[in-house]
């Protein structure tokens, strides 16, 4: 298996290029489902997620080409319609979550649809209630039966959702049943994530009727079809965020190509607190430090606050930063894996229930460590930029289910990294 060596002590300047969202790219696979005609991905983000969900594609009988320019077509033909099988299986589902997409599209384009439930995860217990109690108010009957959900019914009908908590992709699969259900569907205490919105437009560019999308409460009309189209998809507010506490916790000048500041304000604000110059400028986001960094206090919540993906990220940086930081984490239960990695490297955090008391100004030293989430993972990179000595990051597979090429990216600024085989 691979590993990522850092050697740490390099300042980080110069441009990198932001990929397209991760988090944006999994619905919109999953939205493909939905036309009778083929749809065209851009900007596609080379990931291990990306390559299950087309895998998954796949097994349901699409045909999924290409890398950063995806073609995403339906079976077709009586052949093709043979291959149709409308079956998310454990093995998928256990190895990313997001798998569960395909279920309001299925349901809502063939009437049915079996997904393996994902059951607890590295960082929380993370269950789809929400996903099931909104496709079973729009009038779908759903069976949990040996680890799987039967959802069917023939034509969903609109109803008024209620979620008990603003859910991601749960906002997402009830955004894709109710864009070809039978009249109108509102979902009330939705997710605001830029992501939801980037889904809601591109149904929107196919034909559906979705207003609202980016507040709390959002309608659609359903319609009885939806059309082929092509789409560029956003950059990763998360991947510019994570590169964007490099710079500054390297005393960095790095112009982050393509990043959306309107996506980053909570981290953005949180930077600036800190002592980090970040400006728009034309093609992106440039983020300046002079490495004297202060502490800051962050509590993690649903957008437009502070994103729970960047929580491991700002720990690091609270590690090496001047004072005390306090920080919640209100999203995920279990989500400081990377504490006693970062402890191993030198860090002082206590943690209490979901809250992180971290003391700065400390001088962190290379170690070997390991985490078992894709933010943690990424979060000892940034540890490993700025320790003595040598990093060696372990378990590279998850960081490669969410950064496309995150060595070489750091390396095209200055830092020296590199990956290497794991003995
Ligand atoms: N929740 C429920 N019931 C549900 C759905 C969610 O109790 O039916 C709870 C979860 O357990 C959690 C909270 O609601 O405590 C929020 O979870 P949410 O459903 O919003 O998370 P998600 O949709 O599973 C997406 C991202 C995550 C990101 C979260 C929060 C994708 C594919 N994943 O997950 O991304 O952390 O939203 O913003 O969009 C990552 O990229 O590293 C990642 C984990």
């Amino acid at each position: 298996m691979d590993k990522i060596v850092v050697e740490g002590g390099s300042r980080l300047t110069g441009r990198i290029p932001i990929s397209g969202a991760k988090n944006a790219a999994l619905p919109l696979l999953c939205a493909a489902l939905l036309p009778a005609g083929p749809s065209t991905w851009k900007n596609v983000p080379q990931l291990a997620d990306v390559r299950t969900m087309a895998k998954l594609l796949r097994m349901l009988g699409w045909e999924v080409e290409g890398t950063t320019t995806l073609n995403i077509a339906p079976p077709s033909g009586a052949k093709g319609k043979r291959k149709l099988k409308l079956e998310a299986p454990y093995d998928l589902v256990k190895t990313m979550r997001a798998s569960v997409l395909v279920l309001g599209p299925l349901v809502a384009r063939f009437g049915r649809a079996r997904v393996s439930l994902p059951g607890g995860c590295a960082i929380g217990a993370r269950p789809i209630d929400q996903h099931l109690k909104g496709l079973q108010a729009m009038g779908a009957k759903v069976t949990l039966e040996h680890g799987y959900v039967d959802v069917e019914c023939k034509r969903l009908q609109g109803a008024t959702i209620m979620l008990d908590m603003p859910t991601v992709t749960g906002c997402e699969n009830l955004l894709m049943a109710a864009a070809l259900a039978k009249g109108r569907t509102v979902i009330e205490n939705a997710a605001r994530e830029p992501e939801v919105e980037e889904l809601a437009l591109v149904l929107n560019k196919m034909g559906a009727k979705i207003t609202g999308a980016g507040t709390a409460n959002i309608t659609i009309e359903g319609v009885d079809e939806l059309q082929s189209i092509e789409h560029s998809i956003i950059p990763d507010r998360i991947e510019a965020g994570t590169f964007a506490v490099a710079a500054a916790m390297t005393k960095g000048d790095v112009l982050l190509e393509g990043a959306r500041p309107e996506h980053l304000e909570a981290v953005t604000a949180k930077l600036r607190a800190a002592g980090v110059t970040v400006q728009a400028e034309a093609g992106g986001m440039r983020v300046k430090s002079d490495g004297e960094l202060t502490a800051v206090d962050i509590v993690t919540q649903p957008h437009p606050g502070f994103p729970t993906d960047m929580q491991a990220q700002f720990m690091v940086m609270a590690c090496v930063a001047k004072g005390q930081s306090v920080i919640k984490e209100m999203i995920f239960e279990n989500r400081y894996m990377h504490v006693p990695e970062l402890g191993r490297m030198g860090a002082d955090i206590q943690i209490s229930g979901r809250t992180a008391i971290v003391r700065g100004g400390m001088k962190l030293t290379g170690a070997s460590v390991m985490a078992t989430d894709l933010r943690a993972s990424a979060s000892l990179i940034l540890a490993g930029l700025v320790a003595s000595g040598k990093t060696e990051v372990l378990r590279v597979y998850h960081l490669d289910r969410g950064y496309e090429a995150i060595e070489k990216k750091l390396r095209g600024v200055g830092a020296k990294i590199k990956r290497a085989k794991d003995a």
